[in-house]
């Protein structure tokens, strides 16, 4: 019993730890986090893995100021306003870093 609490204490540890450093480092690199996630969430099925294109074409080149554009208007088969807010700017920087 003894051991199998020390274990858990250790995970919970180790936990703590990997998430401790993460919000530790610099803005741009959870930023960047978030926006995967939003990416992954609103975008991803669409757009693929990697942005190498789904349905919708590869996002490659695009600028976060076009990426937001595109979120607001929904150019042709793509939904408009699918995020909004502050959603809209991490992942449009995001796509204009990663791709
Ligand atoms: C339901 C599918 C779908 C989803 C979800 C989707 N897109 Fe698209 N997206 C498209 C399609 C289809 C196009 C091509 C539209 C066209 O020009 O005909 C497109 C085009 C784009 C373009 C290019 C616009 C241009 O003017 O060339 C960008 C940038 C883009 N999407 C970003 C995103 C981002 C960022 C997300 C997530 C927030 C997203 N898309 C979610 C289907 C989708």
């Amino acid at each position: 019993m003894k051991k199998l609490l020390m274990a858990i204490a250790g995970s919970t540890l180790l936990l703590a730890a990997c998430s401790g450093e993460e919000a530790g480092e610099s803005g741009e690199t959870v930023d960047t986090a978030a926006g995967e996630e939003v990416y992954t969430a609103s975008c991803l099925s669409c757009h693929g893995d990697n942005m190498e294109g789904a349905s919708g074409p590869a996002l490659e080149g695009y600028t976060a100021d076009e990426v937001l554009s595109a979120i607001e208007e929904g150019p042709g088969a793509m939904p408009a306003n699918i995020v909004e807010g502050e959603d809209a700017q991490i992942v449009a920087a995001y796509v204009e870093d990663e791709s």
